[in-house]
């Protein structure tokens, strides 16, 4: 069997790309997986080796098969030069933001910025000088007014938002924030390299928390970072400057929930829709905030810009129920209720928007429940949901609140 590769004329598609990139079976004895591997020390022949370096494996920390595995992978569904690893999905947005900026400069950052990337740039940019404007990123007004009030090293995207789901147009911003000089960052996790490819639209640099659906299974930490040219260079020399490592065996559960994300991704975003439409009509439900579902806000934009929709998205409630929300989500039992998404199953968690967020406003009673949309079939999380939500908004209760 010959390894199918790019160098033909016709590039791989991305199923089979997920399936056939980052190791060739030839290359270590027919064993369809890349080995493990667990290395610090990496032996040279001679003294003159250790000098010249010019062989493949150096050092533990600068790679070995295992990792250039994922990051090959990455690289392919990115349309990247290069990745680089980070132990978490926070790690790889501070890492980025950090390679692209210096003391003294100033960065923009969307508004409804995942909360700890706000608190990373606030707390640790913050203090080396490094100025940070949140701005609603939905509006090319306000982007450009940020823009116009002075240099500008790096502008940091993410659509949708993650706990309030505002799409953000972002080839159109992008192009925006290049025209000012600036790098331009996107935390792509929701939509993944499957639904929208960032460095296709004017990003430099697509970060990824591929704790999410990349890994798949709730059960490690990483973090990815693509790009091209100067700005994947920046953050690779960062990452080796700060002696960034991940754990061999981690790099390979990435890897192995990685060849079926294209599967599970399908059936995400199938039970995500089916859901958020049942949820669409129910008396309680205010707002169904799903760029994928027509009429949810951010829709046109998602249409335009995306070609799918992962399984994370929210809802909110008609009037100020906050006990009846909080009743609601005890007592799921499909539901868990915990942070992060991207596993097989389903979570529900209540959002606390007005406290993420410092230049947009957010209704304090209009309170925010998150859901993960898992495996499962959607006919018995939908019969979770039922009976939760009319329990917990039956006439009487609401009018006890
Ligand atoms: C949009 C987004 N970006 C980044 C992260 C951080 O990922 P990690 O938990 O791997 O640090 C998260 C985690 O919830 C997230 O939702």
């Amino acid at each position: 069997m010959t390894k199918p590769t790019d160098s033909g004329e016709t590039p791989l598609n991305t199923a089979t790309r997920l399936v056939h990139s980052g190791h060739d079976p030839a290359d270590y004895h027919g064993f369809v997986n890349p080995p493990v591997v667990h290395a610090s020390t990496i032996l040279y022949p001679n003294v003159q080796a250790t000098v010249d370096r010019t062989q493949k494996y150096t050092y533990g920390r600068k790679g070995t098969p295992t990792t250039e595995a994922l990051c090959e992978v990455v690289s392919g569904l990115e349309g990247a030069e290069r990745t680089v690893l980070t132990g978490s999905g926070l790690t790889a947005c501070a890492l980025a933001l950090f390679a692209v900026t210096g003391a003294g400069e100033r960065i923009i950052v969307v508004d409804n910025i995942y909360n700890p990337t706000r608190q990373f740039c606030d707390g640790q940019l913050a203090r080396f000088g490094v100025a940070t404007t949140y701005v609603d990123c939905g509006s090319e007004e306000a982007l450009q007014a940020a823009l116009d009030e002075g240099p500008v090293s790096a502008v940091f995207l993410e659509a949708p938002g993650s706990a309030s789901f505002e799409m953000i147009d972002i080839p159109a911003r992008a192009a925006q924030a290049k025209a000012a000089g600036a790098t331009v960052l996107m935390d792509n996790t929701w939509a993944t390299p499957l639904f929208f490819r960032p460095l296709d639209h004017g990003v430099d640099l697509s970060i990824q928390a591929a704790t999410k659906y990349f890994a798949g299974h709730s059960d490690l930490l990483m973090g990815t970072i693509a790009g091209n040219g100067e700005a994947i260079a920046k953050v690779h020399k960062a990452a080796q400057h700060w002696g960034m490592n991940v754990g061999p065996d981690d790099v390979f559960m990435t890897l192995r929930g990685i060849r079926t994300l294209d599967v599970r991704l399908e059936r995400h975003q199938r039970n995500a829709r089916i859901v958020a439409e049942w949820l669409s009509a129910h008396p309680a439900v205010h707002r169904v905030l799903y760029p994928a579902l027509p009429g949810a806000p951010g829709h046109e934009i998602w249409k335009r810009t995306m070609t799918g929709a992962s399984g994370l998205f929210a809802i909110t409630f008609k009037g100020d129920v906050r006990r009846g929300v909080e009743a609601f989500v005890d007592n799921l039992s499909l539901f868990g209720i915990g942070y992060s998404w991207g596993g097989f199953e389903s979570l529900a968690v209540v959002q606390p928007v007005p406290n993420m967020r410092s230049c947009t406003e957010w209704p304090a009673d209009e309170h925010v429940v998150r859901l993960h949309i898992g495996l499962e079939d959607p006919a018995d999380l939908i019969a979770d949901l039922s009976a939760n939500l009319d329990a917990a908004f039956s006439g009487d209760r609401m009018a006890a609140e």
